[in-house]
């Protein structure tokens, strides 16, 4: 049988340990992935025990508590911490998710954090998303129209056809479920993944746009689209509750229409 193993300098060391003050009762170890890239030195899992009467109850607030108090040196990204950027999207106790709307309490035991599954990584816990934006540049996610738009008003959407975009436009790009595709693992050079044809279909759905033809035609394609195999990961994993399979399924269920 075949036998795979890391090449040496991917192999994850363990790093250093630091227990909270004395006295500290509450208390709860994050066991944090590190890496620096301009150390040449392999990545290692740091270790921090922190006072949980110290930090506020959810998980981005202790690791913005170990930057603050403990080690500056951590990297990771944050903005909203209220799950509307998609920022602290990351691998928490084995899901990907994000670290604002996830309690501390969630979890029983150590907590392990690492960046993102499968994507390259600038520092720690900040994921490389310069191919994933490309990406979705790539399905021009903007409204495309031929005619031109009412002279006194916006255009308009009737009540049932605003509905369908529902479950869509709620996407924050996180990339927590495009990074937990197999799929896209291993074909994220070419097949599109959940995150970003549930935006593509976003747009094919949405009854102002008048590009939809050629929305299709860009995603049929055997890597582009076809390259789910509906393992549903994608939707078991979404911090947002939304369910990119089902896009998915629906822009296959279209190409099917029109080509009969
Ligand atoms: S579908 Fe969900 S998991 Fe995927 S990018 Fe959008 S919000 Fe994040
Ligand atoms: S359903 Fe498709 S996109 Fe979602 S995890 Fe599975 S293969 Fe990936
Ligand atoms: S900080 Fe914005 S989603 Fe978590």
């Amino acid at each position: 049988m075949a036998e795979f193993t890391l090449p040496k300098n991917s192999k994850v060391k363990k790093g250093k340990s630091i227990s909270a003050a004395n006295g500290a009762s509450n208390t709860r170890t994050f066991h944090i992935y590190r890496w620096e890239p301009d150390s040449g030195e392999n990545p290692r899992m740091d270790s921090y025990e922190i006072d949980l009467d110290k930090c506020g109850p959810m998980v981005l607030d202790a690791i913005i508590y170990i930057k603050n108090e403990i080690d500056s040196t951590l990297t990771f990204r944050r903005s909203c911490r209220e799950g509307i950027c998609g920022s602290c999207a990351m691998n928490i106790g084995d899901t990907n998710t994000l670290a604002c709307t996830r309690g501390i309490a969630e979890y029983k035991g150590d907590i392990k954090i690492y960046p993102l599954p499968h994507m390259q990584v600038k520092k720690d816990l900040v994921p490389d998303m310069t191919h994933f934006y490309a990406q979705y540049a790539s399905i021009k996610p903007w409204m495309q129209t031929q005619t031109p738009a009412p002279p006194d008003r916006e255009r308009l959407q009737s009540k049932e056809d605003r509905e369908k975009i529902d479950g869509l436009y709620e996407c924050i790009l996180c990339a927590c479920c495009s990074t937990s595709c197999p799929s896209y693992w291993w074909n994220s050079d070419r097949y599109l993944g959940p995150a970003i044809l549930l935006q593509a279909y976003r747009w094919i759905i949405d009854s102002r746009d008048e590009n939809t033809g050629e929305r299709l035609d860009d995603l049929e394609d055997p890597f582009r689209l076809y390259r789910c195999h509906t393992i549903m990961n994608c939707t078991n994993t979404c911090p947002k509750g939304l369910n990119p399979a089902k896009s998915i399924a629906e822009i296959k269920k279209l190409l099917v229409t029109r080509a009969m």
